[in-house]
């Protein structure tokens, strides 16, 4: 669970209901293929949100809207009371909205720290010399420190999956995205990964996490939505969303009135 400390902004009281991102009308197809029918969708700021939905449904094309780098048809994207749906993506990251990709995206050829003080230096705007100290910290919280001089493009399934969060904190965002970090992997590496994504979340950091290992999903997020057809079919506590008719019919294909 994250903070529930109340923050004093101006004369506000954020806490973390807040929303720090919004959702409104967003449109998004590929010719016949409907990833986003109008959805709509808030994100506290202390949250941790879990997205389910088979493949294909939409959901990395979400987190290509989200940070700028897939344009929506239409809507409107609010982040921290800002409408940033013309921002390019590393002005969003700027903002604090930092993402890992599905399928990991190092700088092959670079090493691991250096990957980290691109992502400190050009997505999180430190000085070289700053990046350093805050690169050294998440190499340790990553369980990277060993690998710090090795070149990310020969690094294992696991660690290239640290590698992926590692370089969104290096950013320190506000709001993470993850997607599939916890594919592909051992039960045993989940846990690693697992505890990190609580702490992230504990630290602060509202969690928007796409993932179909369920179980890495319940032990961290406090909200369930599924993407189906483009749109979110269920939306709630996670418990009663993953027993919910329409989603043991869409994964189970038990008929929702049997
Ligand atoms: N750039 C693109 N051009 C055309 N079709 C795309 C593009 N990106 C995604 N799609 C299609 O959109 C659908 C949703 O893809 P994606 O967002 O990756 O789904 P998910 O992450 O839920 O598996 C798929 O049918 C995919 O083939
Ligand atoms: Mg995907």
């Amino acid at each position: 669970m994250g903070q529930r400390r109340g923050k004093i902004e101006g004369n506000r009281l954020l806490d973390s209901t807040t929303p720090i991102l919004t959702l409104s009308g967003l449109c998004k197809r590929f010719g016949a293929v409907v990833v986003a029918d109008n959805l709509e969708l808030s994100v506290g700021a202390g949250e941790a949100l879990g997205i389910l939905g088979p493949n294909g449904a939409g959901k990395t094309s979400l987190f290509g809207m989200i940070t700028g780098t897939l344009r929506p048809d239409a809507g409107r994207i609010v982040y921290d009371d800002a409408d940033i749906s013309a921002l390019p993506p590393e002005r969003r990251c700027r903002r604090g909205i930092s993402r890992s990709f599905q399928v990991p995206q190092p700088f092959g050829g670079m090493t691991v720290f250096e990957n980290l003080l691109v992502a400190a230096s050009f997505g999180g705007q430190l000085t070289e010399r700053a990046a350093t100290p805050r690169c050294l910290e998440v190499l340790e919280r990553t369980g990277l420190a060993r690998r710090a001089n090795q070149r990310a493009g020969s690094l294992t399934l696991l660690d290239r999956k640290r590698l992926e969060l590692a370089r969104a904190l290096a950013t320190a965002p506000r709001l993470l995205l993850l997607d599939e970090v916890a594919g592909g992997l051992t039960d045993h590496e989940c846990e690693g990964l697992i505890a990190l994504i609580r702490d992230v979340h504990a630290s602060g950091v509202a969690i928007v996490w796409i993932e179909h290992v369920v179980h890495a999903l319940l032990s961290v997020v406090d909200r369930l939505v599924v993407l189906y057809g483009g749109k979110f079919i269920a939306d709630g506590a996670p418990r009663p969303v993953i027993e919910s008719p329409a989603v043991r019919e869409l994964y189970m294909g038990i008929e929702a009135d049997a």
